[in-house]
């Protein structure tokens, strides 16, 4: 898009839909994974518009669920790139909750959700990812707590193989 990088608003994308009877589980709540796979698909737009090309998920961290999500809840997931590195890209997605029939109704913070995106070929093996640009303090800050993530996600990836390692 530039010298720079794509601006984050580019792949900025939200994705809702009124959570129904086939949504919920045997306590009658929305089931997690519904709402994961709606995390999973928003995010996929977002690094597939961002890298206007193939991207693959390569990880999800960690999901905390803050509120239950019920049937009739517009459940609202908001993603966008928070970082870049050289071959993978790091997606927040923001997953909120709100009453379909009430304008007025409290919009619930649901979960937030990290992912990374790795780009690919068509032999499907990893490409450059194209650098994102941050556009506000808000960006910045996420790109930066991005590269705490990925450093905790690598360092414990590191260790387990390590420990593998000298387990044989
Ligand atoms: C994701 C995939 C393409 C990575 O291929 P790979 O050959 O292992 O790639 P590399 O080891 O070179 O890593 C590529 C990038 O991904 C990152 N990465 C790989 N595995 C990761 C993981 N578990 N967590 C976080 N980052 C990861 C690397 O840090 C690297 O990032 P960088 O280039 O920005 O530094 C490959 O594992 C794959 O195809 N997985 C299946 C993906 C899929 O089918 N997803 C759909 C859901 S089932």
């Amino acid at each position: 898009m530039s010298e720079t990088g794509t601006p984050t608003s580019v792949s900025r994308v939200t994705l809702a839909r009124i959570m129904d009877d086939g949504d919920a589980n045997l306590h009658g709540n929305v089931h997690g994974g519904v709402i994961m796979k709606m995390v999973d698909d928003t995010a996929g737009a977002c690094a597939a518009r961002h890298q206007r090309g193939k991207a693959v998920t390569a990880s999800m961290d960690e999901m905390v669920f803050l509120v239950p999500v019920r049937v009739g809840d517009i459940l609202t997931c908001q993603a966008q790139v928070n970082w870049t590195g050289t071959t993978s890209m790091e997606i927040g997605v923001r997953v909120t909750a709100q009453r379909w029939d009430d304008a007025a109704a409290v919009e619930h913070h649901v979960a937030s959700a990290y992912l990374v995106f790795v780009a690919i070929g068509d032999d499907e093996k990893p490409v450059p990812v194209l650098p994102v640009a941050p556009e506000t303090a808000d960006d910045v800050r996420r790109g930066a707590e991005a590269l705490i993530r990925r450093e905790s996600r690598l360092a414990r990836r590191t260790a387990i193989k390590a420990r593998r390692a000298a387990e044989t």
